[in-house]
C-alpha cells in the first residue's frame, strides 16, 4: 500500500543514497503538530517546496507518507523503492477502450499500481493485446479481457454482469476511455455521422457509468471512482469536429451531474479533459495540422497518453478522495487563455 510518487525523485540514488535522503526528508518535517505552516515552509528543503499548501495537522500526515515508503533497508534497490508504488493494490478496475492509446496506458497505469484490471473494447483483440503487456506481479492481481460495445445498453449491462461472475464484486474504478471522432464541416455533415459519434462518446458514457454506479450501489459498496475523458475541444470547440466537441462538452455535464448525485453512495466522479495526445486517434491528423497545433500549445509538444493515465490513477486513488465533479485538463497548458 506505500504510495511514494515523491520517491520517482530518487529513481537515480543509490541505496546508501536513500538512507541519506531519509535522513534530510525527516529534518525538516520534525515539527510539531501546532507548527505553523510558515514555519515548515521556512524549513530548508528543496522537496518541502511539494508542502506549501499543505496545514500543520496535514504536515504530520505527510511526515508519515513520506516515511512509509522510505522504510527500506540499507541495501534496497532502487527497483524495489518503485515497486513499492502500490496505491491500487485489491482493487478492481474497468477501462473502457483499453485496446488502444489513452485506454491502453491507463490500463498499463493502474495495472503497476497494484490494480486488478478489466480491459474492455469493441475490439476483443486490441483487449487482448493489451491484457497479454499488463504487469501482473502484484498481490492477488487478476487482468481480464473483454469485448463491449458501449454504446449498446445491453452489450454495457453483459460486461459488468461478466465482471461481477467472475470477480464476485463490480469494479471500484471504471475509467471510461472508449471513444471516436468521424469529422466533417457543419456544413456537409450527415446526420448518422453526428448520431455515431454521440452514441458512442456520450451516450457510451452515460451506459458505462450508470451500469457502474447500479452495480456498486446494488452490491452496498463504500466507495467508488468514475472517471470520463471528455475532451478540450469539448469547451473550446474544434473546426470539423461539431459531433465530437457537443459529445465531450456533454460528458463533462454528464459526469458533473453523476458526482452530485453519487457523493451520497461515495462514488467521486471526475472527468480528464486530455488536448492533443499522441495516439492512433491523432495520427489520422495531416502533419501540417499538427505542427501548428504543437505550436499553441505552451509546452511545446504533444501529450504521451502515459500523461493522461497519470491524472486517471490519480483519480483512481486515495489521493483524490476529496475531488469530485472535477474536470481536469491535461493539455500541456493549450488554451489556458
Ligand atoms: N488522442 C487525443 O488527442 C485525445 C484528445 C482528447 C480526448 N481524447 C479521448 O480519449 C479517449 C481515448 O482516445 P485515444 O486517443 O486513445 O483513441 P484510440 O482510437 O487510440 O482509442 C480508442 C479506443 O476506443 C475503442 N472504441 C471505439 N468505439 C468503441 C465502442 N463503441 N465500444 C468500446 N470501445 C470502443 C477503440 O477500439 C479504441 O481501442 C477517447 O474518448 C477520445 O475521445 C483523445
Amino acid at each position: 500500500m506505500a504510495t511514494s510518487r515523491l520517491l520517482s525523485r530518487l529513481t537515480l540514488v543509490t541505496a546508501q543514497g536513500a538512507l541519506r535522503v531519509k535522513r534530510r526528508l525527516l529534518r525538516p518535517l520534525a515539527v510539531k503538530r501546532r507548527t505553523t505552516t510558515t514555519q515548515i515552509n521556512m524549513a530548508t528543503s528543496r522537496l518541502l517546496s511539494r508542502l506549501t499548501l499543505v496545514t500543520a495537522q496535514g504536515a504530520l500526515r505527510v511526515k508519515r507518507r513520506l516515511l512509509r515508503p522510505l522504510a527500506v533497508k540499507r541495501r534496497t534497490t532502487t527497483t524495489q523503492i518503485n515497486m513499492a508504488t502500490s496505491r491500487l493494490l485489491s482493487r478492481l478496475t474497468l477501462v473502457t477502450g483499453g485496446g488502444s492509446g489513452i485506454g491502453r496506458a491507463v490500463c498499463q497505469r493502474l495495472a503497476s499500481e497494484g490494480a486488478s484490471v478489466v480491459v474492455a473494447d469493441i475490439s476483443e483483440e486490441s483487449s487482448n493485446e493489451t491484457l497479454r503487456g499488463l504487469p501482473g506481479d502484484l498481490r492477488g492481481q487478476v487482468h481480464m479481457a473483454a469485448a463491449v460495445d458501449v454504446s449498446s445498453k445491453e452489450s454495457v449491462k453483459k460486461l459488468v454482469t461478466s465482471i461481477q461472475t467472475h470477480y464476485f464484486q463490480p469494479p471500484s474504478v471504471c475509467v471510461h476511455a472508449a471513444g471516436i471522432t468521424q469529422d466533417d464541416f457543419l456544413l456537409s455533415m450527415e446526420e448518422e455521422v453526428f448520431d455515431r459519434v454521440v452514441q458512442v462518446n456520450l451516450k457510451g458514457s452515460f451506459l458505462v457509468a450508470q451500469a457502474v454506479a447500479q452495480a456498486l450501489v446494488a452490491a452496498g459498496a463504500t466507495k467508488g471512482s468514475i472517471i470520463t475523458v471528455g475532451s478540450i475541444v469539448g469547451k473550446v470547440g474544434n473546426l470539423g469536429q461539431a459531433n465530437y466537441s457537443a459529445s465531450k462538452a456533454g460528458v463533462e455535464g454528464l459526469t458533473r451531474t453523476a458526482a452530485k448525485e453519487l457523493s451520497r453512495f461515495g462514488i467521486r466522479c471526475n472527468c480528464v479533459l486530455p488536448g492533443f495526445i499522441s495516439t492512433p486517434m491523432t495520427d489520422k491528423i495531416p502533419d501540417k495540422v499538427l505542427s501548428k497545433i504543437k505550436s499553441l500549445v505552451p509546452l511545446g509538444r504533444m501529450g504521451d497518453p502515459e500523461e493522461v493515465a497519470d491524472v486517471c490513477a490519480f483519480l483512481a486513488s486515495d489521493d483524490s478522495r476529496y475531488v469530485t465533479g472535477a474536470s481536469i485538463e491535461v493539455t500541456g497548458g493549450l488554451f489556458i487563455g
